[in-house]
């Protein structure tokens, strides 16, 4: 692997553990100013320390984020939907130039891809392209298996978005957690990442964080189960003890609990 691919992957991957948390912020590139980002800054300044990699869009790492920040960035470069369409959530392009997310120095670019969807062909392409471009610089990609509303978030489907990201050259793929999951990872010949998915209580997101791990998962990429906690800072810590140091659900919890009264 190229020096430069490799050491940007280190910086998100943790070498010591095989493993990541990120916390991912971009839900508002077509949700708007969502519940738990309705101030970006104030949201993601006490829980940057804790995220081994930073996932916003390009604007809000811009304006909202502290440029002296230790904290990797994985750069959201796709986008171009809205929630005012979502018939046409799928219907994506590239907002953001490899160069511009060096300029940003970013880590690693992310992309969604629509698979099954009626743009599909599309984000396929938006994907390859980034992948071209990003592989002149050493920039990895991230692939985001993005699912449509009429799309079952099963193991066929999922193994199917991931295998067709990693074959695109995406150097990492996000994905939901499902039945099967080893399966998906199994078909998978680039790490995968976990999204969180929808709010759902504490102990239950520390639950799917620990099989996902348990499935194979390189790490989680993380957003509402965090921000949107009760006590956002304990939950990101309480993660990293799963991700990171083989804690059991109930040991995390136990965090999580101790964190939050603090
Ligand atoms: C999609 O909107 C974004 O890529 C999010 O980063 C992704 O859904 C992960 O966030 P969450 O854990 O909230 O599902």
């Amino acid at each position: 692997m190229d020096w430069g691919m490799e050491n940007r992957l280190a910086q998100i991957i943790n070498p010591k553990t095989g493993h990541t948390v990120m916390l991912a912020v971009d839900h508002g590139y077509f949700q708007g100013p969502t519940s738990g980002l309705e101030e970006p800054g104030k949201t993601i300044a006490p829980l940057l320390p804790y995220a081994d990699a930073l996932m916003p869009t390009r604007g809000v790492l811009r304006e909202c984020v502290d440029p002296h920040t230790q904290t990797t960035m994985v750069l959201r470069v796709s986008g171009g939907n809205s929630m005012a369409r979502v018939d046409e959530l799928s219907d994506e392009v590239i907002t953001t130039t490899i160069e511009d997310a060096i300029c940003l120095n970013a880590a690693a670019v992310a992309v969604s891809v629509y698979v099954g969807s009626p743009h599909q062909k599309q984000t396929l392409q938006n994907l390859s392209d980034v992948v071209n471009q990003a592989i002149k610089y050493g920039m990895p990609v991230l692939a985001v298996t993005a699912v449509g509303k009429d799309l079952v978030r099963d193991d066929r489907y999922l193994s199917l978005s991931c295998r067709i990201a990693a074959e695109l050259g995406a150097n990492m793929v996000k994905t939901y957690y499902c039945e099967g999951f080893e399966n998906v990872v199994r078909g998978c010949p680039v790490p995968i990442v976990m999204a969180g998915g929808k709010k759902i209580p504490e102990k239950d997101a520390l639950t799917l964080t620990l099989n996902a791990i348990q499935g194979g998962a390189k790490g989680v990429d993380m957003g509402r189960n965090i921000f949107r906690s009760e006590a956002p800072v304990a939950m990101i810590k309480a993660v990293r003890t799963i991700v990171h140091d083989k804690a059991s659900v109930d040991e995390a919890f136990d965090v999580f609990n101790s964190e939050k009264v603090k």
